[in-house]
């Protein structure tokens, strides 16, 4: 079975194609950053116009690189949500086009339900799993049974992770997105100069909050000459990324105790921070829980984990009917 991925939910168009026999033999991304990057933020209608001008191209030459005609597929898998939804729109009325067009499958796959399935794509999962997704626009733990079993234990109050990112690199002076920066920034800095909250650290429930670290590192930089020189930049840097990472492992190595996983994976774009990666992988070594960290470009928005997450579905008999409709907001919902 062969199927087409598309991901328009945020600021990068992105197709692929999941193979059952090959697995991902294409993953093509179009990033946005540049377009975006001037107003510290994505912009929706940009965004939206962005996908329209690159998705079908993108389509084609993916297809011609691989010698493949649209009726040599089996399904198209598209993200319906969460996300932007002009943004999302525009994927979904390709996916459903084509679909119609060629005698395709269409599946519509939760965004989140991507993130989390892209650990696959590295090896062979390791079940029941807790998963820790940060992005962007979300923070939560996911308990995964099975694939296509999930249940939601806790979630951010306030802002995501990858917020908490973008916003102090603003206050930093550090380019947009926030979250590559201040992992490289944090690489020359020393910790133990400052010291921001760890919220909730000692709560027995799955919480985060994150709102309150932009104050913490307004008013740490409000105390020092400007502009900020390198080296200051660099030890608030560190710290936050370390206030930030270590609230994250740990509510993930909670979580995981307490419903007796046998796995800890990461999933979205925050879980690219090479902090995260090395804090995870000792916490989950002195647990005795497997973890695998994602390949880079599986942690950011991409196709490949929509089009895999579609093939499980189609996998289990499952489809769309032509009227599948996008949606901004909606937790991941288990399909078996
Ligand atoms: O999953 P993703 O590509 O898009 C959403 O669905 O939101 O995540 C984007 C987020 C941004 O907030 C970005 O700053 C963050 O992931 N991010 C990182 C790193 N790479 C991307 N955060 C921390 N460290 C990184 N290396
Ligand atoms: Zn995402």
């Amino acid at each position: 079975m062969r199927v087409l991925g598309i991901e328009t939910s945020c600021d990068d168009t992105s197709v692929a194609l999941y193979d059952e026999a090959r697995g991902v033999v294409a993953n093509l991304v179009s990033s946005q950053l540049d377009l975006h990057e001037p107003f510290g933020g994505v912009v929706p209608e940009l965004a939206s116009r962005a996908h329209l001008v690159n998705l079908l191209p993108m389509i084609d030459h993916l297809l011609a690189r691989q010698s493949l005609r649209l009726r040599d597929l089996d399904g198209v898998a598209v993200t319906a949500g969460p996300g932007l939804i002009g943004a999302l729109l525009v994927g979904l009325s390709t996916a459903k086009a084509i679909a119609f067009g060629a005698g395709l499958k269409l599946i519509g796959v939760h965004h989140i339900e991507g993130h989390i399935l892209a650990n696959a794509l590295s090896g062979p999962l390791v079940l029941p799993a807790a998963v820790l997704v940060v992005s962007g626009g979300h923070t939560e733990v996911v308990m995964m049974e099975a694939v296509g079993r999930y249940e939601r234990l806790g979630a951010t109050l306030d802002d995501a992770a990858g917020e908490a990112f973008d916003k102090t690199a603003q206050l930093l002076g550090l380019p947009y997105p926030g979250g590559p920066a201040i992992d490289r920034a944090a690489e020359g800095g020393r910790s133990g100069r400052f010291r921001f909250p760890r919220p909730m650290l000692d709560d027995a429930r799955v919480v985060f909050s994150f709102s309150g670290l932009k104050t913490a590192v307004r008013l740490a930089a409000a105390g020092l000459p400007r502009p900020l020189s390198p080296e200051d930049v660099a030890d608030l840097a560190r710290e936050t990324q370390e206030a930030i990472v270590e609230v994250l492992v740990a509510r993930l190595l909670q979580a995981a105790r307490q419903r007796r996983a046998r796995a800890v994976y990461l999933a979205g774009g925050v879980a690219a921070n090479r902090r995260l990666r090395a804090a995870t992988a000792a916490a989950a070594r002195d647990a005795g829980l497997h973890f695998l960290p994602l390949q880079p470009a599986y942690c950011t928005d991409n196709a490949a984990m929509i089009a895999y997450a579609g093939w499980c579905r189609l996998a289990h008999g499952q489809a769309d009917g032509w009227d599948l409709d996008s949606f901004a907001r909606a937790p991941v919902v288990s399909w078996r």
